[in-house]
């Protein structure tokens, strides 16, 4: 069965926990199709995962969109969910325009955008159109500028307009809010307070779901740390170790073999 935003609304009530990855290549989406995500995300995280990047301010519509088609084609069961990047969403036309090229073009399911009540009418008017939503609130990397990443909510008066800003997503019809780096109670307030489900990413266990990065699960990020992550494998040491192997063979004349040549 393929997932679409209203399946993945209704595992809330159902009580199901939601998994989700952020992954940008064709591989990657079809592997953890297979075993068994609900929702792939194309984040723009790819600025800082795949190009090595210090954040996301430097991605486009036009990468966006090439890793999605990527990650769309692989995908059989899971929604997929496009981000969209700084600036193509900078009024409700240019959101609504940049929205249908995800879905029209790179066949995505949906789009997610950071904020809350300051992009109310570009949300509305992808609403209208029948664009599923998903929110973002928390940490909005897009926003930050060159300041640190931190956990946003600390303070009451944050953790206020934050927890205003879920239950606008809300009524408005995001199907889902991911909620990133906040404080866990922050995350369970605003849980229990909307309807929609939520999933988070540094915000504790109460959540109605959680999002990686797929590298960072799969151990290919050395260098990034956050107290959030948890690695399930150490693919870096594998990968370099299949990469070492394979360099010896050809250096010691062992690859390629008869068997591995034409005749
Ligand atoms: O860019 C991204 O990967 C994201 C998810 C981590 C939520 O926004």
């Amino acid at each position: 069965m393929k997932h679409t935003s209203q399946t993945i609304y209704s595992k809330k009530q159902a009580g199901e926990r939601i998994v989700s990855l952020s992954l940008y290549d064709f591989p990657s989406a079809r592997i953890a199709d297979e075993a068994g995500v609900d929702v792939v995300m194309v984040g723009d995280s790819v600025g800082m995962a795949l190009f090595g990047h210090e954040n996301t301010l430097g991605m486009t519509m036009e990468h966006m969109l090439y890793h999605t088609q990527a990650v769309a084609k692989a995908v059989k069961h899971a929604l997929v969910v496009a981000d969209m990047p700084i600036h193509s969403y900078n009024d409700p036309e240019i959101a609504l325009k940049n929205a249908q090229r995800f879905l029209k073009e790179v066949g995505a399911d949906a789009v997610k955008l950071e904020g809350g009540a300051t992009i109310q009418p570009q949300i509305e008017k992808l609403m209208t159109a029948g664009i599923s939503v998903m929110g973002h609130l928390g940490m909005l990397p897009q926003s930050i500028g060159d300041g640190k990443y931190r956990v946003y909510g600390k303070d009451p008066d944050e953790a206020a307009r934050i927890l205003e800003d879920a239950k606008q997503l809300d009524r408005m019809g995001t199907f889902a809010i991911v909620l990133e780096c906040v404080p866990a109670k922050l995350a369970e307030e605003i849980t229990k307070a909307v309807r929609c489900p939520t999933i988070g990413i540094g915000a504790g266990p109460a959540t109605d779901g959680q999002v990686l990065v797929f590298q960072d699960l799969l151990g290919i990020r050395s260098g990034v740390n956050p107290r959030f992550v948890r690695r399930y494998a150490n693919l870096e040491k594998i990968m370099k170790k299949a990469a070492g192997d394979g360099f010896h063979d050809v250096k010691n004349k062992k690859f390629p073999a008869k068997k591995e040549s034409f005749s």
